[in-house]
């Protein structure tokens, strides 16, 4: 894949070669920021365009970006998108947070999420002979699991569901039995879109959530045991570039 060079893109106003390979997306812009404040050395903004701030600078030596994607697949479509087609990412990292839908999935659980299922139509505006299954990058998922192992985290690896819909309906506890009946672990919303991105533009990616509460059975995390988990979460992410 060529990378094109009219750069700055409408929503990135990053110059060609200020952004890394390897690049984090949380959801939440701040978050991005207090990933760049708290992980990362030698950091420069690149983005600040709609406030959806993003970062380089350095991990352990290595150069690593991050920048926020906004909530839902559309949002993450487009900085995706820009970011493997206009600037040449290879490998992108989402780290969010997901409500589990599983017995087996507790608060506090990292998740790697194998496949993204969704009930966003964006795979399907692909307009491929048949539904696509989108996928996470099997390097990235091995490289992270293993992290995960030598840190001795609580961790699970397998299919997720990318919801657009944050209140109503296809979020209540029916349609997440459903789901959960098939298998599924936990709910986000913007997994589905990274992997089409990815297979898309022959880039890497991977989600990797932690669980911020139960679906079923109304478990929440303390403040504390959110920052704890997501520290974690970000190791296992930087290991990655
Ligand atoms: N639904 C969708 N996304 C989420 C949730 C949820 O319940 N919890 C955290 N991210």
């Amino acid at each position: 894949m060529s990378v094109k060079s009219n750069v700055p893109t409408p929503h990135i106003e990053a110059r060609a070669g200020e952004i890394a390979e390897t690049i984090l997306l949380p959801g939440d812009p701040l978050r991005a920021k207090y990933i760049a404040e708290n992980f990362l050395s030698d950091v420069k903004q690149f983005n600040s365009v709609r406030n959806m701030f993003g970062y380089t600078g350095t991990y352990e030596g290595r150069p690593v970006s991050v920048m926020g994607t906004g909530m839902g697949c559309p949002s993450m479509g487009i900085y995706s998108y820009e970011l493997i087609h206009f600037y040449g990412v290879k490998n992108l990292i989402r780290v969010g947070t997901a409500g589990s839908i599983h017995p087996d999935v507790h608060i506090r659980d990292l998740v790697f999420g194998i496949g993204a299922c969704t009930t966003s139509n964006f795979p399907a505006l692909m307009e491929l002979p048949g539904v696509f299954a989108p996928v996470c990058s099997f390097e990235l998922l091995r490289k992270g699991v293993e992290k995960a192992e030598q840190m001795d985290l609580r961790y699970k690896v397998g299919n997720i569901l990318s919801s657009d819909m944050f209140y109503g309906p296809a979020e209540g506890p029916e349609a997440s039995k459903k789901w959960a009946s098939m298998g599924v672990l936990a709910i986000e919303m913007e997994a589905a879109a990274l992997y089409t991105n990815a297979a898309f533009g022959n880039a890497r990616a991977l989600t990797v959530l932690t669980i911020s509460d139960h679906l079923l059975t109304g478990e929440t995390t303390s403040a504390e045991e959110r920052q704890n988990s997501f520290t974690d979460m970000m190791q296992v992410a930087l290991s990655l570039a």
